[in-house]
């Protein structure tokens, strides 16, 4: 049906026409509401438009998607793409946050609500997700992913896929998936963004690629080449890449949309002029271009002159139209302008409910000292730090659909939640940076942080004046908002250095410090984990932050978040993660450094919070690791089982996790890898026995010749609440 039916399209079709469906403009001029004269609706009506995106509002895009329908020769409606990688106006927390709640159904549902709430504005077509493992805190971007580690980030990339696309785009609160960034994006050098990758095949495949691969195995519709170079060609040119190993290995079906003038940025590598590059782009397996007008400025005459094939245009073009039908687009171009449904669908109480729920279980503890947390909900409460006057601060990067103003604050969300029972006081007690121009530099592309024009001191001064009287100050400290996401790397990585003087005064009062730390990456907390009592990571957890927080304060929710990326002692450790290999000189457990072995001088290997870690208000106790059998046999399975108990006073929940090493290789093999999580609830004094399933399957990596295998030999299994806290057991492999 869909062939015959772009068969019958595609006959009719100018070779100007076909061009334009590749054409994905943003939606510039449109935005200011002339829909209907400016130079984007000018180009829809010739049919040089395939989509738009980043245009935000049903009735606009109705509009628009009129001028499409009903003004240009052919008829064929728009996509509408946009940014909502974490939410739509309901904002959830930033995808680094979402993924250390280690629950696969509330990360769903975090994207079907997205998706539910996008579609009733028009969207068709998001940019998520966002699938780069990263394992360098600089890349300010970091905080759009999940994390470090490939097991977890392929669960992830399932889950969002599903919760976007529901069942196969059929209703129309169902939208297209977008991969993101295709390839190794995570991976750029020195964590500066747009940076050059270089890595080995073996490499990527086994620790870069698992997350995009899971998530086109899950159908996601369409998938965005990266900026950076791989094996010294742009992603965006690369057909090793889009198509070797993308359609021909994975047997991807849809369709290959660039980044913002990927095409055009090409000519800046240094692979040609425009003409060039756009017809090495459409030839290595490029779709459709966004924003470059490399293929509406230079693929006719590249066609002309026989430097692309009539049938390379027309491959492209079927798969944009493939797209259109398969959202139903044809039958409806209206599907998703219904203009009854934002009011009803949008930023509702069920959807703001559950983002408060999400986020509570998106925090991590890193320290609590003498069980200073949970709060009572008594006393005078001083809250001071420039993150706890602005409500639109708490939604992170990348949110395009966030009506910023609406959002409280954490001391507006903290008076609410504590009424009468208690009294808050505040003082902002610093700006975020003293030097005004790197803050200009960190919000130049979002949100203003409203500089306090008052010196550092007087602003101190006051802080120290509201804390006075209080019985425990609450420091709400950290990046902005846009210190963190897209052209936002940074080098150090510490707490900026007013707000370091500020916590050190505070502590200083002797009176109990919590520190909560907003950052949209793992910093540096070397510092604080020696001196305060107590931090609790909030990440930058969406609009319902505010309330959130107070849930986790007060104890009426027991924090369960686990940290996805390992948090440095210092920058200089930086690549730093857990499933690193053993190298030929490997440092002795429990050692620091030792004269000729893979260490420094000047710091231990260790993380300062390992990959997994995350504290409860209450303990968990595990027991040792039984297993079914010691041998796997090729066809089989066996089982890991362990007792984990609720050691302590409080209910609470529990990330379970099961590592598995491969002791020897016919390559090197990780010291420890991730192969299965579950997340339970325990009430207090409770126990639950835990079950993991082990195949030969779980077990499989690329060997050197890229094939994807497993080989006999033994391997450790290891189980716990963190990557480094583990009880250890065994098994064979035998073939
Ligand atoms: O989707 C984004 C991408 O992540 C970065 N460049 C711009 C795109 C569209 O807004």
């Amino acid at each position: 049906d869909m062939d015959r039916f772009i068969d019958a399209l595609m006959k009719k079709m100018s070779i100007e026409e076909k061009i334009g469906q590749l054409n994905l403009p943003v939606s510039g001029d449109i935005t200011t509401g002339q829909a209907k004269s400016s130079n984007v609706a000018e180009r829809i009506r010739r049919g040089e438009v395939g989509g738009l995106f980043n245009l935000k509002g049903v009735n606009k895009i109705k509009e628009v998607q009129k001028l499409a329908v009903e003004e240009s020769r052919l008829k064929i409606p728009l996509i509408f793409g946009m940014d909502v990688i974490h939410g739509y106006e309901t904002v959830f927390p930033i995808p680094l946050g979402l993924s250390c709640t280690w629950n696969m159904d509330a990360i769903e549902k975090s994207a079907r609500i997205a998706a539910i709430e996008a579609s009733a504005d028009g969207i068709c077509w998001t940019f998520g997700p966002m699938l780069d493992i990263c394992r360098d805190a600089r890349w300010g971007r970091a905080s759009e992913g999940c994390g470090e580690d490939p097991f977890i980030g392929s669960e992830i990339a399932k889950a969002m896929v599903r919760g976007y696309q529901g069942k196969e785009m059929k209703a129309n609160n169902e939208i297209m998936a977008c991969i993101k960034h295709f390839a190794l994006y995570g991976a750029s050098e020195a964590g500066r963004d747009y940076n050059t990758v270089d890595m080995s095949r073996i490499r990527m495949m086994n620790e870069y690629m698992p997350p995009y691969k899971a998530a086109v195995d899950a159908g996601a519709a369409s998938i965005m080449a990266s900026f950076n170079e791989i094996d010294g060609v742009p992603a965006t040119a690369n057909k090793w890449l889009l198509t070797d190993l993308l359609r021909n290995q994975w047997g991807f079906n849809g369709f290959v949309v660039t980044d913002f003038t990927g095409i055009a940025e090409m000519v800046q590598h240094g692979i040609g002029d425009l003409k060039t590059v756009t017809a090495r782009a459409i030839k290595a397996g490029v779709d459709m271009d966004m924003v470059s007008d490399g293929f509406t400025g230079t693929l006719k005459k590249s066609i002309e002159e026989g430097k692309v094939s009539a049938s390379t245009l027309d491959q492209a073009c079927r798969r944009i139209l493939e797209a259109k039908y398969k959202l139903g687009l044809f039958d409806d171009p209206y599907k998703y302008c219904d203009l009854k449904r934002p009011a009803k669908e949008i930023y509702t109480k069920e959807h703001r409910a559950e983002a408060r729920k999400i986020a509570t279980e998106s925090f991590v503890l890193l320290k609590n000292e003498n069980s200073l947390l949970p709060l009572k909900k008594e006393g005078t409460i001083a809250v001071v730090g420039p993150l706890a006057e602005a409500g639109k601060n708490m939604v992170g990067t990348w949110s395009v659909a966030a009506v910023l103003d609406r959002t409280p604050s954490l001391v507006k969300g903290l008076r609410e939640t504590l009424g009468n029972k208690a009294k808050i006081v505040y003082a902002k007690g610093s700006n975020i940076v003293s030097d005004s121009a790197y803050e200009e530099r960190a919000t130049m592309f979002g949100r203003s942080l409203n500089r306090d024009k008052r010196t550092d001191k007087e602003m101190l001064d006051e802080a120290l004046k509201v804390s006075a009287n209080a019985d425990v100050i609450v420091a709400a400290l950290g990046e902005s908002s846009e210190m963190s996401g897209e052209s936002s790397s940074r080098t150090n990585l510490e707490l900026p250095d007013v707000q370091r003087s500020l916590l050190t005064e505070l502590l200083k009062t002797g009176k109990p410090v919590v520190l909560v730390l907003f950052s949209g990456r793992p910093v540096v907390l070397t510092w604080e984990q020696k001196n305060v009592p107590a931090i609790l990571n909030v990440w930058f957890g969406g609009t319902e932050s505010a309330y959130a927080i107070g849930d986790v304060l007060f104890g009426d929710v027991n924090p369960s978040g686990k940290l996805t990326m390992s948090f440095p002692q210092n920058v200089g450790q930086i690549p730093l993660y857990y499933n690193h290999k053993n190298t030929g000189r490997p440092l002795q457990e429990g050692h620091w450094f030792e004269k000729f072995r893979s260490n420094y001088l000047d710091v231990s290997n260790d993380p300062l919070y390992p990959f997994g870690y995350g504290l409860s208000y209450t303990t968990f106790g595990y027991s040792d690791i039984k297993m079914s059998s010691n041998d796997l046999n090729i066809n089989g399975e066996i089982t890991a089982k362990i007792l984990v108990t609720n050691t302590g006073n409080r209910d609470g929940a529990e990330v379970v996790q099961l590592y598995i090493r491969d002791l020897v290789g016919s390559v090197t093999r990780p010291v420890k890898e991730l192969k299965g999580f579950q997340k339970i609830f325990l009430k207090a004094g409770e126990s639950k026995e835990v079950t993991f399933k082990i195949t030969p399957e779980l077990l499989k990596f690329y060997d050197y010749d890229l094939n994807y295998v497993c080989e006999p030999g033994d391997f450790d299994v290891m189980i716990g609440g963190n990557s480094h806290d583990v009880k250890k057991a065994g098994f064979t492999l035998k073939m």
